[in-house]
């Protein structure tokens, strides 16, 4: 019996497979941002390597078990109603079964060999290829932390990489199961609440490359992207010093306007202080008290970690990478972050949204504060005095230290409400200046009941001058 004559029966059948082909083998695409097949880095070449060689494993014993099958179909099948025989019955036959045994065996061992040799190869930067930039990862949801140990610089979202030298990502997360994955780079590793995970991977090229959220991990799974913008070791130098000189000085009304609406409603979560290394170095254990403060309270919490904002503006996109950073976008994640990416924290939480108390004005002007967030040049000239302003009073001096870069409006109202710290309304008829002081400079030594300890940091004693201080606590009187 010929192929053609074979075949004929199933022809018609096969015909819905001209208008699916395509469709599948778009998915094949190397260009794609996400595509596992264009790679730019050793992990991802050896594991889409891996891959093919599966694959065409896969597709040699496709072709042979279909082929019998379909030959066997059809050169048995019953021919008319009338054809009651049955073809020669080989059940039993001891040595069809060894054959058929002992080759999947061979197969699977085929398999596993350089599969088990990969799996050891990728565990951990090798140590021959040249120092290890090291990466701290902590996902939330739905969004990334990023810092760099012993640079004291923090960001999120988009992670920045030297070409050419091996980077060691150091994983943890905050809340839920989280899977980090970088198709073009390496892929991918699940991150597991009170486990420390590690994933290390190099960009053999320059790129911006895409990243995902690889593992279901609540409403906005789908939109928890990131990037990683892999650089000339120079260039990414430059940006690790840039993250750590401070602001330019804004420009626009709007900017400056959007300043204080920013103190008003956004600094208990966002900070956009780190370039100081204390404020760097802290980051962490804000955030974490954050968390704390949330996890007391997931209902009505005012506040959670959220996305260090830090020279904002030098970013590509907004969103966990979701979209392109520009004015028009930005207007709107403000105006109304469910719109843009459904289910994300920001807009259940933040007071903000929960009293629709942002006009089109304060959105604007946060929009234009927000793209105004990025580091002076190198080359100007830096008055690094956290305060320096001399005019007004005392306390009017101390309340630019207390809603300016020291921060401390990120955690503390001047009302009642209790944020991550105490309200500080009223504090004068509380407390001594002295007491006022301690818990300044050395917070741990005064801890307001129901508030956590080791929160606050305990930097204030070395950043801020004394006449700060004195200012800071005139101010504070005052409230
Ligand atoms: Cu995080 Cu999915």
């Amino acid at each position: 019996m010929n192929l053609r004559r074979l075949l004929r029966p199933l022809r018609s059948r096969l015909l819905f497979l001209i208008p699916i082909a395509p469709a599948l083998l778009v998915a094949c695409n190397k260009e794609d941002p996400q595509s596992t097949f264009g790679t730019s880095g050793p992990i991802a070449d050896t594991q889409a390597s891996l891959f093919i060689f599966i694959f065409w494993i896969a597709v040699v014993v496709f072709v042979l078990v279909e082929g019998a099958l379909i030959y066997s179909i059809l050169k048995f099948r019953r021919r008319g109603s009338s054809d009651d025989s049955l073809p020669e019955q080989i059940h039993g036959n001891t040595k069809l079964e060894i054959i058929w045994t002992i080759i999947p065996v061979f197969i699977l061992i085929a398999i596993a060999i350089p599969t088990i040799k990969t799996i050891y190869d990728h565990d951990g930067p090798p140590s021959d290829q040249g120092p290890v930039l090291e990466v701290n990862v902590r996902a939330h949801q739905w969004w990334w932390e990023i810092d760099y140990p012993g640079e004291d610089v923090v960001t999120s979202n988009e992670i920045h990489i030297p070409v050419g030298q091996w980077v060691n990502f150091t994983m943890h997360s905050d809340d839920v199961i989280h899977s980090f994955w970088v198709p073009k780079l390496a892929g991918k590793l699940d991150i597991i609440p009170g486990d420390v995970r590690q994933l290390a991977m190099k960009a053999d090229e320059a790129g911006f490359f895409f990243g995902q959220c690889a593992e279901f991990c609540g409403e906005a799974h789908a939109k928890m992207r990131f990037r990683v913008k892999a650089e000339e070791p120079e260039e990414f130098q430059n940006w690790l010093d840039s993250m750590r000189r401070p602001p330019v000085e804004l420009v626009s009304d709007d900017a400056v306007a959007g300043q204080t609406v920013f103190a008003a409603n956004c600094s208990s979560c966002h900070a956009t202080n780190t370039w100081q290394a204390p404020a760097a170095r802290n980051e962490r254990t804000r955030l974490a008290g954050l968390r704390t403060a949330f996890i007391g309270n997931i209902e009505d919490s005012a506040v959670i970690p959220a996305p260090n904002l830090t020279h904002f503006a030098t970013r590509a996109t907004l969103g966990a990478g979701l979209v392109e950073l520009n004015s028009e976008n930005l207007i709107k994640w403000i105006a109304d972050p469910d719109d843009v990416k459904e289910g994300n924290r920001m807009a259940d939480l933040a007071a903000p949204y929960r009293n629709n108390s942002l006009s089109s004005d304060d959105v604007r002007q946060l929009s234009a504060y927000l793209l105004e967030l990025k580091p002076v040049a190198a080359d100007a000239v830096m008055d690094t005095s956290s305060g320096g302003a001399t005019e007004g009073t005392a306390e009017e001096r101390g309340e630019a230290v207390f809603t300016g870069s020291s921060g401390c409006s990120g955690c503390h109202s001047t009302g009642s409400d209790a944020l991550v710290g105490p309200g500080l309304a009223g504090l004068s008829s509380r407390s001594s200046d002295a007491e006022i002081h301690q818990s300044i400079v050395d917070p741990s030594a005064v801890i307001v009941k129901d508030f956590p300890d080791s929160v606050m940091p305990q930097i204030f004693g070395s950043t801020l001058s004394s006449d700060e201080l004195n200012d800071l606590i005139a101010y504070l009187k005052s409230l």
